[in-house]
């Protein structure tokens, strides 16, 4: 598949945009495992917001390898005509618009996807963007406001007629929330009327269920979110089961502890002592949520105040464990990742 000039392997395995999630660390520890591509993490288009240490932390993606999509949130066309230009200017390969996100703090302000339900300010921004920058513009959306407006069809062809050079569809409305399951007729159908090429996001959790959306959508790739939150190896076991239809087995107990303790000096590294262990907490929860004794160690591995005590933690847990030992999840026979957002 293609983005503009840069070419992308098909079945493309995307890292879906998560904000608080998909950091520059975890952006890279996913590419490190096999995603062929990332989204940052949404940066509103509000030039008030823009000299803030989150916005300055979200805007660090310099020198990363291309391509990366530097997603922007907002309402105002000519904001997020500038924050484009911005983000263009400080060496983003791909602009992405955000008009998938439900979160009251994005939808109040008539953004993310509550822009969904007015076409004609969606043709506005889109125009907007593209003109203002000569990199690719890519759009995420939904498939629609609600149940009984599914438009993504509509939003679709106006992305395209913009100039959009990609889209990634998350197969449930704004109303839908995080609730009940991703439905992917829609995405189907988007793939059927656009040339561009679609991601296709929504609780995709295992090999077996990518290579049956794909199949299904006849989408360009997948976009994985939540699935990967504490298991970046899913894009190694994805490739793996497209490419050969086995299943690799789940990442040894050596491996995984090697993975967490880069992961989290990086993150120490990256937001200081304090923060970087406030933002470890988070995935070290996750990593840690469904492993066979990790309990005890995880309670005090949340309590853990400084950087040198939550590794250590961490170094006494994997102790425990042969370096061999498969004590990863078997994503392959369920799938403990569906957590609401
Ligand atoms: C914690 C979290 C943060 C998210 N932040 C964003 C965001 O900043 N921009 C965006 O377009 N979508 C965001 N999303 C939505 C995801 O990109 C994705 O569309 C959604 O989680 C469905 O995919 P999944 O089932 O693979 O998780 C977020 C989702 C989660 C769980």
């Amino acid at each position: 598949m293609q983005i503009g000039h840069y070419k992308l392997p098909s079945d493309c395995l995307a890292l879906a945009p998560m904000a608080g999630v998909t950091d520059r660390q975890f952006r890279s520890l996913c590419r490190q495992l096999g995603a062929d591509y990332v989204v940052t993490e949404m940066l509103s288009a509000n030039p008030a917001l823009r000299d803030t240490r989150k916005s300055r932390l979200r805007e660090a993606f310099e020198g990363e390898p291309e391509p990366v999509a530097v997603q922007i949130a907002g309402s105002e066309p000519q904001w997020l005509a500038d924050a484009a230009r911005y983000n263009a200017d400080r060496g983003a390969a791909i602009i992405d618009i955000n008009m998938g996100c439900p979160a009251k703090k994005v939808c109040n302000k008539l953004a993310g996807s509550a822009l969904l339900s007015d076409p004609h300010k969606v043709s506005e921004i889109l125009a907007a963007v593209v003109a203002a920058v000569d990199i690719p513009v890519t759009l995420k959306i939904r498939t629609g406001p609600d149940p009984e407006q599914r438009n993504g069809v509509l939003i679709a062809r106006l992305a395209e007629e913009a100039g959009v050079a990609a889209l990634a569809v998350h197969g449930r409305t704004r109303a839908d929330k995080f609730q009940g399951n991703a439905e992917y007729e829609t995405i189907a159908q988007i793939c059927q009327q656009v040339s561009i090429p679609v991601f296709a996001n929504g609780d995709i959790e295992t090999p077996q269920q990518a290579r049956e959306v794909l199949q299904f959508t006849g989408a360009a790739g997948v976009m994985i979110g939540r699935a990967a939150q504490g298991n970046p190896w899913i894009f190694r076991e994805i490739r793996h089961f497209l490419d050969t239809g086995d299943f690799l087995p789940p990442a040894p107990a050596g491996e995984i502890h090697a993975v967490m303790r880069q992961h989290l000096q990086e993150l120490h590294e990256y937001y200081g002592d304090e923060a970087g262990v406030r933002v470890a907490r988070k995935h070290i929860g996750w990593y840690l949520e469904s492993r066979p004794g990790a309990q005890n160690y995880r309670t005090a591995l949340m309590q853990a105040q400084q950087p040198e005590q939550q590794l250590g933690l961490l170094d006494d847990f994997f102790a425990g464990l042969p370096a061999d030992a498969q004590c990863a999840t078997d994503q392959n026979e369920h799938s403990p990742h569906r957590r609401a957002a």
